[in-house]
């Protein structure tokens, strides 16, 4: 299968078959993340390989009891990782500043994400299956003293991968017109972009299951995993709520957009604790934007 139908049909898969991964097919997947591009080739990131069980029930556990964390044969814990970079400087009598430098960071998020997504693709051509775990971020520290972390590493994503035991066919994605801009952003009116989201998540008022298997796969792949629960839960917030709009189901119901806000205390305070201070965002010389 060339690249382009490879990519075309790869699914976060969160169903995996009781099989392990042979040594070597693990190894070519981190030589591929380790050939990731990375800003100024700095490679700021360490990938903690997760396989035995015990490991694997914590971790499922630290980023919100997602069973396919524990069920997938393997996990990697992606960390940018300024410990080794300030180590390195610090013997050459060289000072590196990055877990004060938020322009560092950014980047150093984006190389660990570059790294991730070479996984993903040869994962797939590979005939393995993964998906990425953000929530990590809420358990920052708590994965950091798991795992033995020193100060100036953030474990900020995990991709859990195996053998798929079954794939979703009912992911929507927008038009590949409506995040494309050519030459120039094109400002979107109102009716365009709510017709972009209706088409791409459908009407909220079908039959729940269905809706749901569109709209909020995890839950039913959770109740298919640990017992029923999950999407109950999901139906009975939804009339609570009383979700009318798609908008509504992502931002009122699945990702509470004032929680979302209350958790940046938490995730400054994880970054503190691991060495991590911006100060006061703005604060430092300022050349402006370059
Ligand atoms: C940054 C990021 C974080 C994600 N976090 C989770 C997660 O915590 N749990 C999960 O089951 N899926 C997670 N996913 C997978 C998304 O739910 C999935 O990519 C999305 O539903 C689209 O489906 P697709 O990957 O099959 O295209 C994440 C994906 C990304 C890119």
């Amino acid at each position: 299968m060339d690249l382009f139908d490879t990519l075309m049909k790869r699914r976060s898969i969160r169903s995996f078959e009781d099989r392990p991964i042979p040594p070597e097919v693990v190894d070519r997947l981190l030589d591929a993340a380790n050939n990731a591009p990375s800003g100024g080739n700095i490679q700021p990131l360490s990938i903690v390989v997760v396989e035995q069980a015990d490991a694997r029930k914590e971790l499922a556990e630290m980023v919100g009891r997602q069973p396919w964390v524990r069920n997938a044969p393997l996990s990697m814990v992606f960390c940018l990782d300024f410990y080794r970079v300030k180590r390195w400087a610090a013997a050459f009598d060289v000072e590196f500043l990055g877990e004060r430098a938020l322009g560092s960071f950014l980047i150093a998020y984006a190389d660990l994400m570059c790294a991730a997504q070479n996984v993903v693709a040869l994962a797939e051509s590979e005939g393995l299956g993964s998906v990425y775990i953000g929530t990590i971020q809420a358990s920052i520290s708590r994965a950091r003293e798991f795992f033995s972390m020193p100060d100036y590493v953030l474990p900020l994503m995990v991709l859990s991968l195996g053998y798929p035991k079954s794939v979703p066919s009912t992911i929507p994605k927008l038009a590949t017109d409506v995040v494309v801009h050519r030459e120039r952003y094109s400002v979107p009116s109102d009716e365009e972009i709510s017709e972009a989201y209706e088409t791409k998540y459908g009407d909220i008022s079908d039959d729940v299951d269905t809706y749901l298997e569109r709209a909020y796969i995890e839950a039913v792949e959770r109740d298919r995993q640990d017992g029923p629960g999950w999407v109950a839960d999901a139906v009975e917030r939804m009339k609570k709520l009383d979700v009318k709009s798609n908008a509504e189901f992502l931002f009122n119901l699945r990702y509470p957009q004032r929680l979302m806000v209350g958790m940046n205390s938490r995730l400054i305070d994880a970054m503190r604790k691991a060495g991590f201070d911006f100060g006061r965002l703005g604060e430092g010389s300022d050349d402006g934007d370059a």
